[in-house]
């Protein structure tokens, strides 16, 4: 049986996008992309996700009270929709234990930077390529991972690093990440979790 994923989204989806047209080219592996879910109404995402005959639903964050009570709501939904893999895909809203541990080891992120540069609380979008503009690094690039109740700490599946030019702006070095690393590294760490190829030992994965 393939496994279902959930991909979870807030913002233009262009790391859906990216798992949509892996899955047409049939380089998700054992995976099925069953469930979009966004944290915000006017998602792009959303559009995303409808255009490719893809169910979707939304649980807004400003609903909810507080982390707590958005997490229980994100795990109840996510086990209602039987899901074996979780993608946060510009997914921005931290959730807590109660989805960590139910669904540890299943849930997974792509951060815009090498972690553990520009990355934790307050590291998220174009905000992350501002920092590392700042600070002059050369190199840059993208992290898939494991997500923990610590936020971007989780065991790193995948990385690439992406060169960094003098004249870059945020915009253009987040353009240039995404192209050359996120929208790679995503759709492979989906496809070696669907097939089984992820172990997790000590706080590290080994790719059979
Ligand atoms: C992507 O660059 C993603 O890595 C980043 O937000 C952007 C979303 O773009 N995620 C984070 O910063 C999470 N900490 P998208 O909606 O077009 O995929």
């Amino acid at each position: 049986m393939s496994k279902r994923i959930a991909v979870l989204v807030s913002g233009g989806g262009t790391n859906l996008q990216a798992l949509i047209d892996a899955a047409k080219r049939g380089e998700l592996g054992n995976g099925k992309i069953t469930c979009v879910i966004s944290s915000k109404a006017d998602a792009y995402a959303l559009t995303r996700a409808e255009e490719n005959g893809i169910k979707t639903r939304t649980l807004i964050r400003k609903e909810y009270a507080d982390i707590a009570s958005y997490s229980r709501a994100m795990r109840d939904l996510l086990l209602q929709e039987e899901v074996d893999l979780v993608v946060y895909a510009g997914f921005m809203t931290i959730l807590d234990e109660n989805v960590c541990d139910a669904f540890q080891y299943k849930m997974i992120n792509v951060h815009p930077a090498l972690i553990p540069s520009f990355c934790g609380k307050g590291y998220y979008g174009l905000h992350v390529h501002e920092e590392a503009l700042k600070k002059g690094v050369k190199v840059s690039g993208a992290t898939v991972h494991f997500v923990t109740a610590e936020c971007d700490a989780g065991p790193i599946i995948l990385q690439k690093a992406v060169e960094v030019a003098e004249d870059d702006t945020p915009e253009t070095l987040q353009k240039r990440i995404m192209e050359q690393a996120e929208w790679k590294i995503l759709p492979k760490a989906v496809q070696l979790f669907c097939d089984d190829r992820i172990s997790v030992e000590n706080n590290k994965t080994y790719i059979k």
